[in-house]
């Protein structure tokens, strides 16, 4: 599977806009005396932030497999803990009264098995928290498999295991948790994010969706790339009369609680 490296400086260009579903999962938490939390897949600890000033009294704690995210994490919040970990071999040394995931589980596979997994480090009365991008046949997705599979990169592209999860439905989570929580709250929401034109989208997925695909090319390839895939989106998201391009983004929020 391709590893492509998280780069913080990239993914934090829009803080505030990734941050947004962030707090929109946190506020649906019902506990209200959680005295143990981790943020699974903190990256630069944004959404680990979010945590702390909701519960100030609480023990929070952050996990990402990514050594520089880690590190960012670290240099904002040094007073908490980080551990650089894969979610799908981490274990807490106790079971916590929240487990929070904001925009991680989608590169996470088999989650018939990951979620409940992860349900049983939760005290009773506790919750598992999950935002994950619902955005895979949307058309800046779409356009980045396109552009993949007709360039002379092609081969390589085709070969690669980009290690993104296809998500499932709300129903599925729904009943895959039910049976081991008292209650489960599932939701999309679709954000519209009003970005500086067609650069503005292709800097946002320079921070995730096409860093693997990036990783692959040598410089004069990226610049390719990155040409025809906004070639590509032009299509789909016209320009305002100011040069804005709102960019729908569908995001699938689970809040289980045991
Ligand atoms: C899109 S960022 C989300 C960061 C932050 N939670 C937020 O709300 O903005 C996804 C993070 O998940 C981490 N990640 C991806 N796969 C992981 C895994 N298997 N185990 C732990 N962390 C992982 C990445 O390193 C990255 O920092």
């Amino acid at each position: 599977m391709i590893k492509a490296a998280w780069q913080p400086g990239q993914y934090l260009k829009f803080e505030d806009e990734r941050t947004r579903p962030a707090n929109d999962l946190l506020a649906a938490v019902p506990n209200q005396n959680v005295k143990t939390a981790v943020d699974l897949g903190c990256g630069p600890g944004n959404s680990t932030e979010l945590l702390v000033r909701r519960f100030p009294e609480a023990v929070v704690s952050g996990v990402d497999s990514s050594g520089d995210m880690i590190a960012k994490a670290r240099e904002r919040l040094p007073a908490l803990g980080f551990q650089t970990a894969d979610i799908d071999r981490w274990q807490p040394a106790e079971n916590v009264d929240l487990l929070y995931g904001n925009a991680v589980m989608q590169w996470l596979p088999d989650h018939e098995q990951l979620f409940p997994r992860l349900m049983g480090f939760v005290n009773p009365g506790g919750s598992l928290a999950v935002q994950m991008p619902d955005n895979l046949d949307e058309p800046t997705h779409v356009a980045m498999r396109e552009v993949a599979s007709e360039g002379s990169w092609a081969d390589k592209m085709a070969k690669a295991d980009f290690g993104r999860t296809t998500i499932g439905s709300a129903a599925f989570y729904y009943q895959l948790l039910r049976p081991i929580s008292q209650r489960v709250d599932v939701w999309l929401t679709t954000y519209n994010h009003p970005l500086q034109g067609l650069d503005g989208i292709v800097e946002w997925f320079k921070g995730s969706g096409l860093r693997p695909y990036l990783s692959l090319l040598d410089e004069d390839e990226r610049l390719l790339f990155l040409e025809r895939y906004k070639q590509r989106i032009s299509r789909s998201y016209p320009l305002m009369d100011d040069g804005t391009a709102l960019l729908p983004f569908p995001r699938l929020f689970i809040v289980a609680t045991r």
